[in-house]
């Protein structure tokens, strides 16, 4: 192995930074070069991308997105795309890809080394946390902290005005944030996609806080919960409860972001390991950190184990 390539893919997460870093300064310490590509998959198609030296990637790491730029590639998913990628990787003798990205980045990876042999190495860097085969996923922690600190604030707000308040947090198929955010920030209920919603429940819990004294609630939604996003589930609530509430979005704002600590480490620990599991030859694969211990995870895997919440939060939340 002599030349590698890095790119960042899908939604970004406060940490990618960091993690190229690490890839790119653990490639130069191993004798290897690297290329940044530019805007993800959309850039290895085009060809877009340049050698990265060690000065490249200083005073990155405490910054949010991504120097590289990411993407959703649409000419990824077909093979005449992967195709062209494969041909710009050839072009230059790049032997090996770390690729920074979530589920679906990880799928076109798979795709890229099945139809054309290229050594892909992923590494699970999305705010949902939703990637089985390793307990974090770079992002997560940060957007945690970022969507918790809105809530406390929001918190203020219904007291101050005795009200309900329905915060929405990102997680189109994933309950991690949310569920954590409810716990961290005392919220009065949670709605995610991993659980059945019971909205006359919700409903019944509120009116007895109310009945005791207990006049700011706060409930909090993933984007994807199967009842539907925070409008509609106020919507609900006031149809069959008479409940009024306001509703918060957070929205990006938790994609954005200084890193924290753990993102920072966590980032550095999986982009360094990265380029050592291209050089010890365990790519195509994910590199995780399970347990503390780095772990390799074939790339289906990572897909079709689904990633469990905590238990015993969800048991809190239900009963506290
Ligand atoms: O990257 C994950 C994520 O932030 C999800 O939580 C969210 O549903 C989605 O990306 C939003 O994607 P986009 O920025 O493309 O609208």
């Amino acid at each position: 192995m002599k030349k590698i390539a890095v790119l960042s893919s899908g939604g970004d997460a406060p940490g990618m930074n960091a993690g190229i870093r690490a890839t790119v300064r653990a490639s130069l310490s191993r004798g290897l070069s690297a290329y940044g590509v530019h805007r993800g998959y959309e850039g290895l198609i085009d060809n877009n991308m340049r050698l990265l030296d060690s000065r490249d990637v200083s005073n990155i790491l405490q910054h949010g997105g991504t120097i590289l730029h990411s993407a959703r590639s649409d000419r990824f998913l077909v093979p005449e795309g992967r195709a062209a990628a494969a041909a710009s990787l050839a072009k230059r003798g790049i032997d090996g890809l770390v690729v920074f990205g979530g589920d679906g980045s990880f799928r076109g990876a798979h795709d890229l080394s099945l139809e054309h042999g290229v050594q892909v190495v992923g590494v699970p860097a999305t705010i949902d946390n939703d990637i089985w085969g390793s307990d974090f996923t770079i992002g997560y922690d940060t957007a945690v902290n970022t969507a918790l600190s809105a809530l406390d604030k929001v918190r203020d707000t219904a007291a101050a005005h005795d009200r309900l308040f329905i915060v929405e947090v990102m997680g189109r198929h994933a309950g991690f944030i949310a569920l954590e955010v409810a716990i961290g920030g005392g919220a009065e209920a949670v709605f995610i996609p991993e659980t059945p919603s019971d909205i006359a429940g919700v409903c019944d819990k509120v009116r007895e806080r109310i009945a005791r004294g207990r006049t700011s609630n706060i409930l909090v939604v993933a984007e994807g919960d199967e009842e539907g996003n925070a409008y509609t589930i106020a919507k609900k609530i006031e149809e069959s409860s008479g409940l009024k509430s306001r509703v918060t979005v957070l929205g990006h704002v938790q994609r954005g972001g200084s890193p924290t600590t753990s993102d920072r480490v966590l980032a550095t620990k999986l982009g360094w390991a990265a380029v050592d599991a291209l050089i010890e030859g365990c790519a195509p694969c994910m590199v995780g950190v399970e347990n503390g211990i780095i772990s390799h995870h074939p790339f289906p895997d990572t897909w079709l184990n689904r990633k469990q919440l905590d238990p015993l939060l969800l048991e809190i939340i239900q009963e506290m």
